[in-house]
């Protein structure tokens, strides 16, 4: 009777709410892609979609939750790059990336920029970099926490420039960006999902693109990549997975894989997505193999570039 019982609680998944956790503040990046996300999930699954924003330390504690959460399809997680760079900077990871989730869906590439306040002087990357070599230990970078995508690129930032900056660490780059509205903070390398809604109001200044190529988006086109600004091979994107507990019944990862895949073909959230310069998955890493191939290829791209920066932060 359990079986069957089990069986049918499967069948009609989901009964009730799902939570979906954010493991940064509320007002930043994460935060955006995942309130769109859950718009076009709850279409799909016809049940409300809850956000649970949990940050700290670089987005792990958000991801120790969902891997220590009931599998019953209740409680998943939405995260970025930092399930690939995490295993480098966390020696004591209270989760095995590869191990302990079960994977969902790749959802996202998001560009990142290089801002800063407004009252800086430099109103080009050229002028920005004579400011940073003349003001060496002195200038403040902000990020999300160790592990997260605005540490990351602000990491290799200072490795390319081979200058310290000093680095001032917040829950997210929500927070983040309003102390560099404030101009309590100098520079941030930060998601376009958190930095275009700045791009038209002249409070923040832009300097570069952290891409390989310019973007082609009108407010963000003539920014120089920092490639071509002088540091050579400079080339990261912020991605964003879906992942569930381990054990997570098939049926169940199936209907949030196939809500998943709905989702990225939603016109509502497409068009949510391109208005910030992020570009939807369209390929094969939509589905949850080769999602968990691609995450295992960044762990290996990403962890002899991080072990040779920055020393673990626990
Ligand atoms: C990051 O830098 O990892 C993200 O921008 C954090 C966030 O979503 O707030």
């Amino acid at each position: 009777l359990t079986a069957l019982t089990a069986t049918a609680a499967l069948a009609e998944y989901p009964e009730k709410p799902i939570t979906i956790v954010v493991p940064f503040a509320a007002g930043g990046p994460t935060d955006k892609v995942a309130r769109d996300f859950a718009e076009g999930l709850r279409k799909q699954l016809g049940k409300p979609i809850i956000i649970e924003n949990a940050g700290g330390a670089g987005g792990t504690l958000g991801a120790t939750k969902v891997a220590k959460a009931a599998n019953d399809g209740y409680t998943i997680l939405l995260t970025h790059i930092g399930m690939a760079t995490s295993p480098a900077l966390y020696r004591n990871l209270q989760y095995k990336t590869l191990e302990d989730f079960e994977y969902l869906g790749l959802i996202n590439e998001v560009p990142m920029t290089l801002v800063g306040r407004s009252t800086l002087a430099a109103n080009n990357y050229a002028e920005l970099n004579t400011w940073i070599q003349a003001n060496k230990g002195k200038i403040n970078l902000a990020h999300a926490g160790v592990g997260s995508a605005s540490h990351l690129c602000g990491l290799l930032f200072q490795s390319t420039l081979k200058v310290e900056m000093v680095a001032v660490p917040y829950k997210g780059t929500g927070p983040a960006m309003t102390d560099l509205l404030g101009g309590q903070v100098d520079i941030m390398c930060d998601q376009t999902t958190n930095t275009m809604g700045q791009a038209e109001g002249g409070k923040i200044k832009f300097y570069a693109v952290s891409t390989a190529k310019r973007l082609s988006m009108p407010a963000l086109a003539k920014l120089p990549t920092l490639d071509e600004s002088g540091l050579k091979g400079f080339n990261v994107t912020i991605w964003h997975g879906l992942y569930a507990p381990k054990g997570t019944p098939k049926p169940v990862v199936d209907k949030l894989n196939a809500a998943l895949k709905a989702t990225l073909k939603d016109p509502a959230f497409i068009k949510s997505e391109e208005a910030l310069a992020a570009v939807v998955v369209t390929d094969n890493r939509v589905n949850g193999a080769e999602h968990k191939k691609f995450v295992e290829a960044e762990i290996n791209k990403w962890t002899p570039v991080i072990r040779a920066n920055v020393q673990y932060a626990d």
